[in-house]
């Protein structure tokens, strides 16, 4: 049986680009195959972070997740750090993983550039920690974003000179694309919609009033069009596809785009409508399960009972191969 793995940074907001990106295909993959799915906290801390708020942080996350539809009956869901056998595996792959493959890693460079005041090894040994997270599992599944390709093959390069070495033990994992469409940000249609960019995003907790608001922001055409339809239309069409999940309004609206009658207000109208009527269930029982911390802890623990287990053989079998036995 297949068994899948992904990871997400406990970053404070979740916004409808990472829905669309990665949650819904989380969601719709725990019911093909067995799933663990990982808050990362010990990811989290490669760049400054308050420690103070960092629990509620965590909590917020997993409960977003849940209340986006990931359900504990079908799935793991934990937190990286209640397993710390993760940072176990961590050393031991460091010492099968070239230095030069770590410098080379895009992100790396990104992050050391935002850093550069303080570049710690452990911005450095990040895919190791991933490449540790997926192996632990022996996950042979793993859906990702594009951004993230890039450590996963560095992951199954892990695994094949961990395997080499020490003999047959990793299965090498495949990415799984994120199939959801890339959406971009709302008031620069042309970038990936960012919590790192103000004004682009829409947060999977936004009240309804937020949410129209912002969509009648979103900027349309920012010039004269040459015919083509410009990127920010394009990604209300996207979201509208997305969000309109019987595909009737999305239809009309693009027959009128394609008439050239439609109005770019009625358009935006659709968008929130439907984005609203989608988000407004994810939020309530977001809502109610941030403010049952005791259910949303019993939920964590039991998750990490579950990769507890597996990570525990795992570990037993790296143990036996790498000679830490004596
Ligand atoms: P991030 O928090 O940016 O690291 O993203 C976490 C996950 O959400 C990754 O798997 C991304 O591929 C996905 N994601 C982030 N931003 C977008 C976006 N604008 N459109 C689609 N997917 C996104
Ligand atoms: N690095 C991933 C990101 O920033 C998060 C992550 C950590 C992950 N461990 C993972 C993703 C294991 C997939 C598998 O999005």
């Amino acid at each position: 049986m297949s068994r899948v793995f992904s990871g997400i940074q406990p970053t404070g907001v979740v916004h409808i680009g990472n829905y669309v990106g990665a949650i819904r295909n989380w969601v719709r993959l725990q019911d093909e195959m067995e799933s663990f799915y990982c808050i990362v906290d010990y990811h989290s801390m490669t760049i400054p972070y308050d420690a103070e708020s960092f629990p509620r942080r965590v909590l917020e996350a997993a409960a977003v997740n849940l209340a986006a539809g990931l359900d504990p009956e079908k799935t793991s869901l934990f937190i990286q750090s209640h397993v710390p056998e993760v940072t176990e595996l961590a050393w031991i792959l460091g010492c099968v993983t070239p230095l030069g493959e770590l410098q080379r890693m895009t992100q790396f460079k990104d992050k050391a550039r935002q850093h550069a005041q303080s570049i710690n090894a452990g911005l450095l040994n990040y895919p190791i920690l991933m490449a540790a997270d997926i192996l632990l599992y022996k996950a042979d599944t793993v859906p990702v974003g594009e951004d993230q390709l890039q450590h996963l093959e560095l992951t199954r390069e892990i695994a094949r000179r961990f395997n080499a070495a020490f003999g047959p033990t990793f299965p090498e994992p495949q990415a799984r694309l994120t199939t959801g469409a890339r959406i971009m940000a709302l008031n620069d249609p042309e970038r990936k919609m960012s919590k790192s960019v103000p004004g682009s995003y829409i947060a999977l907790t936004d009240e309804p009033d937020e949410i129209r608001r912002k969509i009648r922001r979103a900027v349309t055409d920012t010039g004269p069009t040459s015919g083509e339809m410009s990127p920010g239309v394009r990604n209300l069409f996207t979201l509208l596809e997305v969000f309109d999940t019987e595909g009737a309004t999305y239809r009309a609206l693009r027959e009128a785009y394609d008439q050239g009658t439609l109005r770019y207000v009625e358009l935006k109208d659709a968008v929130a409508d439907h984005m609203i009527a989608h988000l407004e269930p994810i939020r309530e029982r977001y809502q109610e399960l941030i403010h049952r911390q005791e259910e949303l802890r019993a939920i964590l623990a039991a998750g990490a009972d579950q990769a507890r287990k597996v990570a525990r053989a795992t570990m037993e079998e790296v143990r036996e191969r790498t000679g830490l036995r004596t």
